[in-house]
């Protein structure tokens, strides 16, 4: 959501905190590098000889696949660290480095893994004084080198990371601050290690220094991505001219694009990928962190002599030079804790990263539908009214939102009983199209003796402490506020038992929920947030945590959601504020966008830079959360979001009612096109939403996660795939009537979704475009299943028949799937309540066959389509055959599209059944 914006409140906010304009980001709110005092640290430290060096002598195999080695910096001898190496299933790799005795401990992140990390062994096949060199997975090893410390790793034999081959890995231990220097202000205070001033905010860095700084380089590649959340490039640029990408969890009021400061949330993972491999690095770490990107080229002359062997496989070697992406990770606190994804295949890597910090579990189907969204609908008739738009225009929805102004004056919890005198009746009168709620609820709580959250919590000692013990107080919203400690286990049960029907009075089993602000906003912290010397629970400041307050508010409203159900319902929350991890419990958003064309092309790098790191539900505010879209803009922006994961229109208090018939009939009627394609699709993104669960595959993808090979791709952000089938190119410029467009593959073949045009792949080719055009393609070779039956939700439409979009690849064969349940309870999970189907088009036959041969549920949905794309030739006869009984359905045969419809095939979605041409 926002940022002020009703005068009065503004005029209090300017009065009170300086804040000098509002058209734009404020950029002197946030640090630069040169204003975070480790990132200036970090960022100079560049010697020509690393000082770290790993003491091989003192190598112990704790079990196998877990080694310890004592690291020491040979400039401060009296410092010794540990690194632990461990080797983990499914290629990956990951090591740990700590101070071995700190005088503080430092913090090691929990929350964004799942459950024990299985170790797999490994096969020391060498080592002597200088290096080791250890076997593990499927032909992935590593190099680790003693003096200098450095480590390199290879997939299939072929060089793709190494560790502190720069020599930046730096580690500022822990130490006791100068004894003499202590009353003077600057002296002691060597480039702001024990305390800084950012604006006129003090941090008063009680413990020192405390940064770690390390080089992770990939060799052979050309492109990195991920580390959101930023409004930038998918494929990350050089920042040898400007700041190193910013990792700190903030509310960047009215952000820019194109740049790598921080936004809302924080992952700190970075994959790469060239046509050979794709690889991943993950740095668990919970405080601020920078990351500098620079493209080089490495000249192999000068390069290990032991390593060059392993370039000779390789094409690339001209010159004896190979590019290399070299990253430089500055963070604040905690450890090196890195995980080290070895692929090879995007695949592998999206189930490598998945299975260590869990998949997006499948929502519930209502929650991939339409939602609509504004800064408020002000009450039960506005909301009442805008449904009955959606009636009168026939317009599909599934969820109405309401905003912080449903509250009694931003008390969480309650209801403003003159605008929604009665939610229980709103919520039971739209259950009747299966529709649903989401209300707001943030982090903040009002300081107010008589709002009863805020009695309890203040009684109880529930708010999150200054570094004097004191509650921590500031504002937002409802003014002075105070945070929660969900760091604190009671505090989180507390917080998340707040959801309970009895508890959170008006509501109902059709009313989910949206947690905002809670990076945390804090309108006059620092930077927006909270001071870095709140102590959270445990005696952590929030230097050390800060990138996790978000996720752990939205895992606490989760549970809270699954116990109100007795763990019966699948929750839906949405977040802003995220870590790693985070998407196990909350679908994400892009905030506080705005009604801008650059706005709309952006939302394609940050929703695939969310995508293959783990995000694979996230959407950006439909139309731009600020200011108006022109009815263009919002007719495009409609079209793209139909295409991607989380569909939600989202407007500022301040903007134009802009619900889908106010912009004239012609309007009207292309949104209602945009919204019926995202409808008639969902059989598709649900069947993807379920192979993400169990693979961790997203289903908005990179070109080149389908088409690794294809170099023309690696950079793409004009165009994204939805599983391995649907290639989209919405069009994002104002006013163009073509565009270009590539598809991507060797020997591929592509079917426009409407009229079954086909293109071949390798090509580029101009496509007319006007207002209707919504580019997407069918990949030849899969099999699409669809509904196009027009229903006024997704849930009411769960039985209806089906049709299935069979496009066909060079050699006539193509093959998809069908996945179905009930929508909404976990008695897929439970009572394997599915249904999980394998389609298959091979040798003139199209065969439906279980992939689960357990599933077991019920539904009369039918077959009630076939259309086969590419279809050489009209047919004499079709056939079909599902159990004892045959028939010979219709077929229609459109001579220059090469299109076959079959009619009423007839067979339930549940059986097994043949169709043969003849
Ligand atoms: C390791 O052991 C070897 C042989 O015992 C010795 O020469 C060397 O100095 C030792 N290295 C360290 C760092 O202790
Ligand atoms: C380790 O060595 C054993 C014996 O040579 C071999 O069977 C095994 O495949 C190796 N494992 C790995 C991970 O290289
Ligand atoms: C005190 O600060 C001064 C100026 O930075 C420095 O030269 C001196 O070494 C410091 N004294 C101690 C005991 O650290
Ligand atoms: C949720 O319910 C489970 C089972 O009833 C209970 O053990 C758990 O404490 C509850 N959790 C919270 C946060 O209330
Ligand atoms: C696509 O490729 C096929 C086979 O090479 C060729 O026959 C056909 O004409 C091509 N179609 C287009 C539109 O270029």
């Amino acid at each position: 959501m926002k940022r002020f914006i009703h005068l009065t409140y503004f005029i209090f906010i300017l009065f009170i905190l300086n804040i000098p304009s509002i058209e734009n980001v404020d950029r002197s709110n946030f640090k630069t590098c040169e204003q975070s005092s480790f990132c200036r640290r970090q960022r100079k430290y560049k010697p020509d000889i690393s000082p770290y060096e790993i003491d091989l002598n003192s190598t112990k195999i704790i079990k196998n696949g877990h080694l310890r080695f004592l690291l020491l910096n040979t400039l401060k001898s009296h410092i010794k660290f540990k690194l632990e190496i461990f080797t983990l299933e499914h290629n990956s790799l990951r090591i740990k480095i700590n101070e071995l005795n700190p005088i503080r401990k430092r913090y090691e992140v929990k929350y964004s893994l799942v459950g024990e990390l299985k170790l797999v062994n490994m096969n020391i096949t060498k080592s002597d004084e200088k290096q080791i060199e250890v076997n593990f997975g499927e032909r992935t090893k590593f190099l680790l080198n003693a003096k200098p410390f450095r480590l390199d790793l290879f997939t299939n034999d072929i060089f793709v990371m190494s560790v502190n081959s720069n020599n930046m890995f730096n580690f500022e231990y822990y130490r006791k601050k100068p004894e003499s220097n202590k009353t003077a202000t600057n002296n002691n205070n060597e480039d702001g290690m024990w305390e800084e001033t950012f604006k006129n905010h003090h941090d008063s860095k009680p413990y020192g220094p405390s940064s770690i700084g390390v080089d992770v380089n990939f060799l052979n590649f050309e492109n990195v991505y991920g580390i959101p959340e930023h409004a930038d490039a998918f494929s990350l640029r050089s920042t040898h001219d400007s700041d190193p990408y910013r990792l700190f969890n903030v509310d960047v009021f009215e952000y820019d694009i194109l740049n790598p400061m921080a936004l809302y949330g924080s992952v700190p993972y970075m994959l790469a990928h060239n046509e050979h491999t794709t690889v991943g690095f993950f740095w668990l770490n919970s405080a601020e962190g920078w990351i500098d990107v620079n493209y080089n080229k490495l000249s192999l002359k000068n390069f290990f002599s032991t390593n060059t062997n392993f370039f000779a496989t390789q094409s690339n070697t001209k010159n004896n030079e190979i590019p290399e992406v070299t990253t430089h990770w500055m963070f604040e606190s905690g450890i090196f804790d890195g995980f080290f994804f070895m692929g090879p295949t995007p695949r592998d890597i999206f189930k490598q990263y998945t299975v260590i910090t869990g998949s997006v579990p499948l929502p519930p189907l209502w929650a991939i539908a339409y939602h609509q969204c504004r800064w408020n609908y002000i009450d039960e008739d506005d909301v009442r009214n805008v449904l009955n738009g959606f009636e009168h225009h026939r317009i599909p929805l599934d969820v109405i939102w309401l905003d912080i102004e449903h509250t009694n004056g931003k008390r969480y919890f309650t209801w403003d009983i003159s605008k929604f005198p009665n939610p229980e009746k709103l919520q039971d009168d739209i259950a009747i199209y299966r529709r649903k709620i989401i209300t707001v609820s943030d982090p903040h709580i009002k300081k107010d003796d008589g709002y009863q959250i805020y009695n309890e919590a203040k009684t109880r000692g529930y708010f999150v402490k200054t570094k004097d013990g004191q509650d921590y107080e500031g504002s937002c919203w409802p003014g002075s506020s105070m945070w929660l400690e969900f760091f604190n286990p009671d505090i989180f049960k507390w917080y998340s038992q707040r959801y309970l029907f009895e508890n959170y009075k008006g509501t109902t089993g059709n009313l989910f929920l949206w947690n905002d602000m809670n990076e945390p906003s804090v309108f006059n912290g620092p930077e927006i947030t909270f001071p870095k010397d709140i102590v959270h629970y445990g005696g952590w400041e929030d230097r050390e945590v800060h990138n996790l307050y978000g996720m752990l508010h939205h895992m606490s409203t989760f549970q809270g959601l699954l116990n109100r159900s007795n763990g019966h319902i699948r929750p839906f929350i949405l977040t802003r504020s995220f870590f790693a991890g985070s998407q196990r419990t909350a679908a994400i958003w892009t905030g506080d966008n705005s009604a801008q064309w650059s706005h709309l092309k952006i939302t394609i790098p940050m929703l695939l830079s969310l995508s293959i790191t783990g995000f694979g539900f996230s959407g950006a505010d439909v139309g731009g959360f600020f200011n108006n879209p022109d009815p263009k803009l919002l007719v495009r922006w409609y079209q793209m979001a139909a295409y991607q994961p989380f569909y939600r229109e989202h407007a500022h208090i301040d903007t134009a009612r802009r619900e889908p018939w106010l912009f004239g009939d012609d309007n009207t009627r292309l949104i209602r096109q945009a919204i019926e394609q995202r409808y008639s699709y969902l059989p598709y993104w649900y069947t993807l939403f379920y192979k993400q669960e169990r693979q961790g595959i997203p289903p908005m993808l990179p070109l080149w996660a389908n088409f690794p090979k294809d170099k023309k791709i690696f950079k793409s952000e004009d165009s994204f795939m939805i599983g391995n089938g649907l290639l989209v190119y919405p069009v994002i410029e104002a006013d163009i009537n073509q565009i270009s467009v590539y598809f991507p593959g060797e020997n591929t073949v592509w079917y426009d979704i409407q009229t079954y045009t086909q293109y071949n792949g390798s090509e580029t080719v101009l496509i007319n475009v006007d207002m209707e055009s919504i580019p997407v393609y069918q990949l030849g070779g899969v099999i699409i299943p669809r509904r196009l039956r027009k229903r006024r939700s997704s849930m009411i439409a769960l039985h209806d028949p089906i049709t299935l979009v069979v496009a066909l690849d060079r050699n006539y064969e193509a093959k998809g799937e069908l996945y179905m349940d009930d929508g909404y309870t976990y008695d897929y999970r439970r009572k394997r309540e599915l249904i999980y189907r394998r389609f298959t088009f091979k040798n003139n036959e199209l065969r439906s066959t279980s992939l689960d041969t357990t599933a077991k549920f019920h539904t009369d949905a039918w077959i009630e389509r076939i259309i086969i794309l590419g279809y050489p030739e009209n047919p004499s006869r079709v056939i079909i055959n599902s159990g004892d009984k045959q028939a010979t359905p219709l077929h229609n045969y459109q001579e220059a599209s090469h299109t076959l419809i079959i009619r009423r095939p007839g067979p339930s979605v549940t059986s097994d059944w043949t169709l043969s041409i003849s």
